[in-house]
């Protein structure tokens, strides 16, 4: 899966300072989203799987439903809890070989207004162990009685099959338990037989339904499937994990105008009147072996775009107005190129015969990796050119690599449980980097691992309520618990870590080892020491050196939390490494087998040199190399190709300072970011003084490479933070406008005036961060020029003047200087807009007004899903907060409608614990703190749902927040005062 709801990096950090009128208070917005690029994660974590209520859902169709329910039931269970079907886990007595199962959607509601579909389906299993129980899976499906029983069963291999004594849901555990009156004998096959029913609910899980409105204004339902996790069962009954692997034959039932589309081709499809209406039988081929997980149906009426590479098949769908416009060619143009990559890359053919790739308007994750049908958030796969930013582009051309990259690894070859899937996803983030540089050679998009995948996940992972990335399988049982791997350690530590092995293997070592890896457990199940075991044997037959095993020096990185921050002195050549801990004061009482300490690979160089890897074993060492004296300096991790920080003396960094003022491009370009980053979290960890990390955005007015820029942006929005609401923003904006000023005439200048696109991706990038700094900052001449586009685009409504990547910063300043008529004008636009994209740029920057009336208004409309639509509402709110001004609105109107937003969002959904973290994010006083502690009293009775930790977490914050401000608001505000001092 991909992540989930992603914000483009061109929205960036948006800031508006205006004067009000004679009032000569600075009063300065802040919409910021950096944070929400931190991927989030899956359905995981917005609980539709984890928020099973009630029991069955009954759509009551037939009578033999209530019947069914009440003929059989469970045997009474007092005080029994060790039958096989209180476990969560199958027992091993069984194994499925094939299925064939049939599904007929009902795309309009049914007397009961509810959307059902009905099915039946087959399972042929092997005995491996004598039993008279059968488990298989089963959630929210009603069953048709078949005699007095849910099921029948016969035999395959012409034995008898033991009669049925009893069948019942087991609804905790998500059973459908059949009980025999003797035994299945071992090695003998079966055939369980099951009808049923369902909900075809918008619940966007197991088989389910999204709806569009089509250009005629007629709503249109699209039945569609999520099955991972542990949804399968949701649609038929299946033995639902990952190493059940099996052959599925699917037939769909459905409306002759409707297309019905899975994992493998149609083979044959012919027309039936059922209850008097005319419906078309599909049937796909069979499928080769694979996981539940990864099976996918829909009947829609999307249109697609289509060409073949190689004897594969490649379809991307969509609503057939957003495929008619072309939004379906950018997928298409690319994903040929990345399949041959990858066919490259593992040495091994694409396994299906065809690719569809179909974006949904309703999607929970970010994609799918379904074999051979992948699903996507409309966001993630189809792209405009008209409307949509780099950003956007960036994002379809990675989520697509991702999940491409999953057909092979994760799809032919699975993890064999959960506690695994670290390696599944770590792996496709780290290698969809590789596929998109494949079709994009000139946007240098692996060095963005660095911004997007180690920083942002080292910010999770330097907290002692981090976890490792591996865990044990008994640790993982519940539909719940598997969700919650699904989270940005598994997804950006594993990519970060499986980086930095590649890049002491070499990128040519790993992937032999990938290839014999790939071709040894094709169609089959793994952990993830069988992919160490076989990148090993690839060292040895390259005699790569190494200090130690693979799985030696890796095990540190999978089996305990956390970095380490790599600490050198240069003047003694000692070189030691430590747990790094973001709060020093925190206690670790997560115990680690390995003392938190890692087997670190060093790269560095000198101002002269480049030398040989250096492996750090021991917590000190010595390495005269690394002894160098002024006016020399030594740099630690190159490219940050290393998953860890680095502290030198305070000399070295003198030096290093000296030669950023100097000339700063002695240094790699990554490298400069890193100097930024390091430093600020160290600081930040009081390793050093927080006056050291302010002096290493120094250099920034020299600086227009976008991965400092960006470094700096993302550490300085914490004292914007902080300090917005206080004397500091003051000096700070100067510091900032001081800083920014080249480099808005730097992208002016080469832009012509604004008027040409940067070539590189990450000069686009920079180019936003220039103008989205400069018109937040308050620089004028930026402002001017939002206020050009305006007037321009007031002129002609439908001929918007502004270049897509410049809408979200341009935009915002247009709310922000442009009083009333600009906040209409915009949602006016935003209530029009038909391109996602366009529509969330547009509803963000509403946000960025300077009213306390409107944004006070704006607050009151994400309650009527007239206005904003249901599924915006807490992004809303998210950027209602970020603006300063509209912060302490937020925090009232989430408090006054507590009751209402929590029965509307508590049931799981991540974004809610989100809106208390944004909030409260500027939290820093002590009468904040008391205003939060007594929100917790206050609604003990209603709960926080999947708010609890996010509070909790929200106070811990806050407190630090006070503690940061007493310690450092002097030094910081004397800082900037020297920095924009008349000299
Ligand atoms: C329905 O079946 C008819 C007859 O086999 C076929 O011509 C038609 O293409 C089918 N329609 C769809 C949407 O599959
Ligand atoms: C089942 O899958 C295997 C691959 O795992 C494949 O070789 C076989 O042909 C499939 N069976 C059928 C009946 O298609
Ligand atoms: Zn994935």
């Amino acid at each position: 899966m991909a992540a989930g709801f992603f914000i483009s990096k061109t929205v960036g950090i948006v800031a508006i300072v205006l004067a009000l009128g004679a009032v000569a208070t600075i009063i300065a917005l802040s919409v910021v989203y950096a944070q929400e690029k931190n991927k989030v994660v899956d359905s995981g974590t917005t609980g539709t799987t984890t928020t099973t209520t009630t029991t069955t859902t009954t759509p009551s169709t037939t009578a033999a439903l209530t019947t069914a329910l009440t003929t059989t039931a469970a045997p009474t269970t007092t005080a029994a809890p060790h039958y096989p079907w209180n476990q969560w886990r199958l027992p091993t007595t069984l194994v499925p070989e094939s299925y064939e199962v049939t599904l007929q959607p009902f795309l309009t509601p049914n007397a009961d207004n509810m959307y059902i579909f009905r099915g039946n389906s087959s399972v042929v299993f092997v005995c491996k162990e004598a039993t008279n129980l059968i488990l298989i899976h089963s959630n929210k499906l009603n069953y048709t009685l078949q005699g007095s029983f849910y099921a029948s069963l016969e035999p395959v291999d012409s034995s008898r099959a033991p009669l049925i004594n009893n069948t019942w849901l087991e609804i905790p555990t998500q059973y459908l338990v059949v009980q025999l009156n003797g035994r299945l004998r071992q090695g003998r096959r079966y055939r369980l037989f099951t009808i049923f029913t369902g909900e075809l609910a918008d619940d966007l899980a197991g088989f389910y339904r999204s709806e569009y409105v089509d250009e005629l204004g007629v709503k249109k339902v699209v039945a569609t499937t999520q099955m991972q996790a542990a949804d399968a069962r949701k649609a038929f009954p299946c033995f639902d994990e990952p190493a059940m692997k099996a052959n599925f034959t699917v037939t769909l039932i459905h409306p002759s105008d409707h297309s019905a589309i899975s994992n493998m081709p149609a083979i044959k499809t012919r027309q039936q009147e059922i209850d008097g209406k005319s419906w078309n039988i599909t049937e796909f081929g069979t499928t080769p072996k694979m996981s539940t997980y990864l099976l996918a149906f829909i009947v829609s009426q999307f249109s697609y775009v289509h060409m073949s590479s190689g004897d594969v098949q490649i379809r991307i769908w969509g609503r057939p107005k957003a495929i008619a416009e072309g939004q379906g060619s950018y997928a298409l143009q690319v994903t040929g190129p990345i399949l041959s990559f990858f066919e490259k890359h593992y040495n091994t053919a694409y396994p299906l015969p065809k690719a569809d790739q179909v974006g949904l308007p309703d999607f929970n994750a970010g994609a799918m990796e379904n074999w051979g049908l992948l699903t996507y958030r409309e966001n993630s796969l189809l792209y405009d050119n008209a409307y949509s930013s780099i950003g956007n582009k960036e994002r379809v051309l990675t989520v697509i690599a991702h999940e491409l990259a999953h057909q092979w690894f994760g799809n032919l070859v699975t993890l064999q449980w959960w506690n695994d899937l670290w390696l599944n996803e770590g792996f496709a983030s780290y290698v969809e980097y590789l596929g998109a540089a494949a079709v994009e050679p000139s946007w240098n998009i692996k060095d963005l691992m660095v911004l997007n995948e180690v920083y942002a996940v080292m910010a999770t992972d330097a907290l002692t309520t981090s976890h490792p990335l591996t865990f044990r399988e008994d640790e993982v049982n519940t539909p719940a618990q598997i969700s919650e791997v699904f989270d940005n350690i598994a997804y950006s530590k594993g990519a970060s870590v499986l980086r930095m092995l590649s890049d002491f293997l070499t990128e040519d070592v790993f992937k032999e080892g990938l290839q014999s890896y790939l071709h040894t457990f094709a169609y089959g199940n793994t952990v993830y020491t069988d992919l160490w075991f076989h990148l090993q044997e690839a060292v040895m037959k390259n005699n790569v050196s190494l200090p130690d095993s693979i799985s030696i020096i890796m095990d540190r990185w999978t089996l305990q939390m956390g970095f380490p921050v790599v600490t050198v002195n240069t003047l003694t050549g000692t070189v030691s490494q430590k747990h790094f801990l973001l709060d020093p004061t925190s206690v670790v009482e997560r115990p680690s087998i390995f003392n938190y300490t890692w087997i670190v690979p060093i790269t560095w160089m000198t101002r002269s040199t480049t030398g040989n890897r250096y492996w750090l074993t021991k917590v000190t060492e010595t390495n005269n190399q690394f002894k160098v004296s002024s006016p020399n300096w030594l740099l630690l991790n190159l490219n940050v190709s290393g998953y860890f920080r680095v502290n030198y003396n305070q000399e070295n960094w003198d030096q290093l300072l000296t030669q950023l003022s100097t000339d700063h491009q002695a240094i790699p370009m990554i490298n400069r970011a890193q100097i930024i980053d390091d430093a600020f979290n160290l600081a930040r960890a009081k390793y050093i003084n927080v006056t050291l990390a302010l002096s290493t955005t120094r250099f920034l007015s020299q600086e227009t490479a976008y991965m400092p820029w960006e470094a700096a942006l993302n550490n300085l929005h914490y004292f914007q933070l902080m300090f917005d609401r206080s004397e500091v923003f003051g000096v700070m904006t100067q510091y900032m406008q001081k800083q920014v000023k080249p480099l808005f005439y730097h992208y002016k200048n080469i832009t012509n005036n604004w008027v040409t696109i940067p070539s590189g991706l990450m000069d686009q990038y920079n180019e936003i961060n220039a103008i989205s700094t400069a018109c937040s900052y308050g620089i004028v001449e930026c402002q001017d020029l939002a206020t050009r586009y305006f007037h321009e685009w007031e002129k002609n409504v439908t001929n918007n003047p502004i270049p897509p990547n410049l809408r979200s910063s341009i935009y915002c300043s247009i709310v922000a200087t442009g009083r009333e008529k600009a906040w209409d004008f915009i949602w006016e636009r935003f209530k029009e807009a038909t391109v996602v994209s366009e529509a969330d740029k547009l509803r963000t920057a509403l946000s960025c007004s300077p009213y306390p009336w409107i944004l006070n208004r704006y607050l009151q409309y994400t309650l009527d899903p007239n206005k904003i639509r249901k599924q915006d509402t807490t992004a809303t709110i998210n950027s209602i907060a970020s603006n300063v001004v509209g912060q302490p609105l937020a925090w009232d109107f989430v408090r006054s409608n507590w009751r209402t937003l929590f029965s509307q969002y508590g049931g799981g959904s991540f974004s809610f614990s989100r809106l208390i973290l944004s909030v409260t994010q500027r939290f820093s006083t002590e009468f904040e703190l008391q205003q939060l502690e007594q929100f917790k009293a206050d609604n003990q009775d209603i709960g926080f749902g999947s708010g609890t930790r996010a509070l909790e977490q929200a106070l811990e914050r806050t407190r630090a927040n006070i503690n940061w401000v007493k310690e450092n608001e002097k030094t910081v505000l004397t800082w900037f005062q020297g920095e924009v001092a008349p000299s």
